[in-house]
């Protein structure tokens, strides 16, 4: 097999691309790579394919740990930077330590750390065969690598259709309760009748739209009682979850709610204000705060209540302030539980006024 026509073939599967890192006797390293793979589910592994000449594959052999960052779409100049040898990759990168010190990117869109089970030899490159221990992502888009190029990666005609109508019903367009003709909404967005059906299924999944057995697909109302009654809910399991876990916390667990809560008070400080950022950022805090229970049902639970639909319905510039994050954040570390419960009442309390007021200034469920 002529080299240049393999690389030539196979530069035509396009990848994500990562920064592997790791450290080693006091040191961060880091490599851009894109010979990443999932490898099996149970239990979670993945492989990562290294150049024995990489620096960082050398550690990884000695060390036997390592972290996946998967870089989002404008991330190319952290990829260009690890893809070069030398040791200060690292200056101006903020980086966060887990439970194992690994340095991990902290813009990175994901990361998955890694303890190596095997290794394998294959040409030029070590192949690590490995457990995944820790796995965190964000919202957000990857970069992509394809025939030596970086890339992103493109919205076809279904996610264009899928935005389109979410906008539609975020705009309120689309009334509450009201009736989407599938053919109607293909007509219009000029498109087949199963990206219709693909966009309804994904609002279904954020909570926005419904089946109704009569109507077919429709709007979900924003309503007051079952709007308040997911708040109530989600206070209990989080008031559940601080009682649990207040003053038992370690320092990279509490490290990642402080970045949360931080990512959403800079939003809402942004000019002009960044609402989808704070939408991310309150739901990742609150993700990872209900994770401290290590209980998947309670996780699941909150999922299903949909908080991310009553705000996204709700908002339109009205928003509960996110500085209660912090003090949330400050309560669990000394293990104040009443100020944590106090912390969370307020922001309930503060969510469903704000709902009556939506609800009031409509003029009914919208
Ligand atoms: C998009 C891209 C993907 C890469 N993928 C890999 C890879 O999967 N494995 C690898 O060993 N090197 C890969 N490289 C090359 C390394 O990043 C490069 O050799 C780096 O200088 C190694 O640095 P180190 O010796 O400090 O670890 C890739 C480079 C780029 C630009």
């Amino acid at each position: 097999m002529d080299e240049r026509l393999f690389r030539d073939v196979i530069g035509r599967f396009a990848s994500g691309v990562t920064v592997i890192s790791t450290r080693s006797g006091g040191t961060d390293l880091g490599t851009t790579a894109s010979a990443v793979s999932s490898l099996s589910m149970e239990p979670p592994m993945l492989l990562i394919c290294m150049n024995r000449s990489s620096e960082t594959g050398q550690a990884i052999a000695a060390e036997k740990r390592f972290v996946v960052n998967i870089l989002g779409e404008d991330q190319a100049e952290i990829a260009q930077r690890f893809a070069v040898k030398g040791k200060d990759k690292f200056t101006g990168i903020t980086i966060e330590r887990g439970d194992s010190q690994l340095p991990r990117i902290a813009q990175a869109l994901a990361h998955l750390e890694c303890s190596v089970a095997e290794t394998a030899e294959g040409g030029t490159h070590l192949v690590f065969l490995s457990l995944v221990e820790h796995a965190r992502a964000r919202e957000g888009t990857p970069l992509t690598y394809y025939r030596g190029q970086f890339g992103r990666f493109e919205e076809t005609a279904q996610e264009a259709a899928y935005r389109s109508l979410r906008q539609r019903v975020l705009n309120r367009d689309l009334g509450a309760g009201e009736a989407l003709d599938v053919d109607q909404l293909a007509d219009e967005l000029d498109l087949e009748r199963p990206r219709v059906q693909y966009a309804l299924i994904k609002l279904n999944a954020d909570g926005l739209v419904e089946r109704d057995p009569d109507a077919g697909w429709v709007v979900t109302p924003l309503e007051e009682r079952r709007a308040k009654e997911a708040v109530e809910v989600r206070c209990m399991i989080q008031t559940a979850v601080a009682e649990q876990v207040a003053g038992n916390l370690r320092e990279p667990q509490l490290a990642e709610l402080r970045a949360h809560a931080s990512a959403a008070i800079d939003a809402a400080a942004r000019q002009p204000l960044d609402l989808e950022a704070l939408r991310i950022a309150g739901r990742n805090f609150h993700e990872a705060f209900i994770s401290l229970a290590e209980n998947a049902t309670l996780l699941d639970v909150y999922r299903r209540l949909r908080i991310d639909a009553i705000w996204l319905r709700m908002a339109r510039g009205r928003y509960a302030r996110p500085d209660y994050l912090r003090t949330l954040t400050d309560a669990i570390e000394t293990g104040d539980v009443p100020g944590a419960a106090a912390a969370l009442r307020r922001h309930a309390d503060e969510v469903i006024q704000m709902l009556g007021e939506t609800l009031e200034d409509a003029g009914g469920p919208v």
